[in-house]
């Protein structure tokens, strides 16, 4: 059954699809069946694994609001085991049609339940808000993911967040956690970026991933290729952050990938596909450095 992870901060553009779609990728090519749960009407993680937000057929907001069964609309994707309930600017509207809803806090969770056995790890990317499409997202989850960019207004807002945590740990979903916190974007030559750092592991002690994602240009530039960093360019610094990040996801979260064991009979067919594909992508993943002259 797929562990489940919220990856949310109400304040924008602080590396949130970033951090999904590169730990998702990581995991999908380690072999963890991975669903990313497009919950952001940007759309940003659709289109950030290569998806045409233009040309969906039935999205997230179809799942929320008209009842459709997610197996109708998760795609797959170009990358092995990765998986996306896509999502659309439509979704925006759900944030208000949800108001009326039955046990509105829930309708995610109780979608995600249909799919939850499919799947290794499902990673839920929210909007830069805290309004009910990311109260569904923390009611449906078993660990909150936080990314904070490293600078000056990293940690305004934090409380907001926290409180928000505690609401639905409280009211919603005991069995809620704060899974980790992502440090995103630093720039190491600067005494801020590291007084950042200080307080943040000073406020979350082991909760804090190790790795600290630098800012990048090659980061900021894989989205308009459809690809997550570490496939976009792999020797990058950008790129290997992401993967360690990404492994110390699955270490932390215990993920093995078994996905073989999963695949539908439908799907047996590809297995060789699937296993050859990754081990290629295992090798770019690990890239051995360059022997100069
Ligand atoms: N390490 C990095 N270095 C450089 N640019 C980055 C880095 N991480 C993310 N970016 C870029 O910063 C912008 C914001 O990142 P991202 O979309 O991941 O944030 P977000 O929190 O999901 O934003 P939103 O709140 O709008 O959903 C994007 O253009 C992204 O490509
Ligand atoms: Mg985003």
């Amino acid at each position: 059954m797929a562990k489940i992870f919220s990856i949310s901060n109400q304040k924008g553009g602080v590396g949130k699809t970033t951090t999904a779609v590169n730990v998702a990728a990581f995991s999908a090519l380690n072999q963890v069946r991975t669903l990313i749960i497009d919950c952001d009407p940007q759309g940003n993680s659709t289109s950030g694994i290569g998806i045409d937000k233009n040309t969906l057929i039935s999205t997230t907001y179809d799942v929320i609001i008209n009842g459709i069964s997610p197996t109708e609309t998760i795609l797959e994707s170009s990358i092995p085991n990765l998986f996306i309930m896509p999502s659309n600017p439509s979704l925006a509207a759900a944030e208000i049609e949800l108001i009326g809803a039955e046990e509105r806090e829930f309708v995610l969770k109780k979608a995600i339940s249909t799919i939850q056995n499919n799947f290794d790890a499902i990673i839920i990317d929210c909007p830069p808000s805290l309004g009910l499409l990311t109260i569904n997202a923390l009611a449906a989850s078993e660990f909150l993911i936080i990314p904070l960019q490293c600078e000056y207004y990293a940690l305004e807002g934090l409380g907001q967040l926290l409180d928000t945590f505690k609401l639905v740990k409280e009211n919603l979903n005991p069995a809620l956690e704060i899974g980790g916190v992502v440090l995103t974007m630093a720039d190491f030559r600067t005494n801020l970026t590291q007084q950042v750092i200080e307080e943040v592991k000073n406020y979350f002690g082991e909760k804090t991933f190790k790795t600290i994602v630098p800012r990048s240009v090659k980061v900021s530039e894989a989205p308009s290729f459809g690809k997550p960093i570490i496939l976009y360019d792999p020797s990058s610094k950008g790129s290997k952050a992401y993967r360690e990040v990404g492994a110390e996801f699955l270490e932390k979260f215990n993920l093995k990938g078994n996905s073989k064991n999963k695949l539908q009979p439908s799907q047996t067919e590809s297995t060789e596909t699937i296993s050859e594909e990754s081990s290629h992508i295992e090798t770019i993943a690990e890239p051995t450095e360059k022997v100069e002259g």
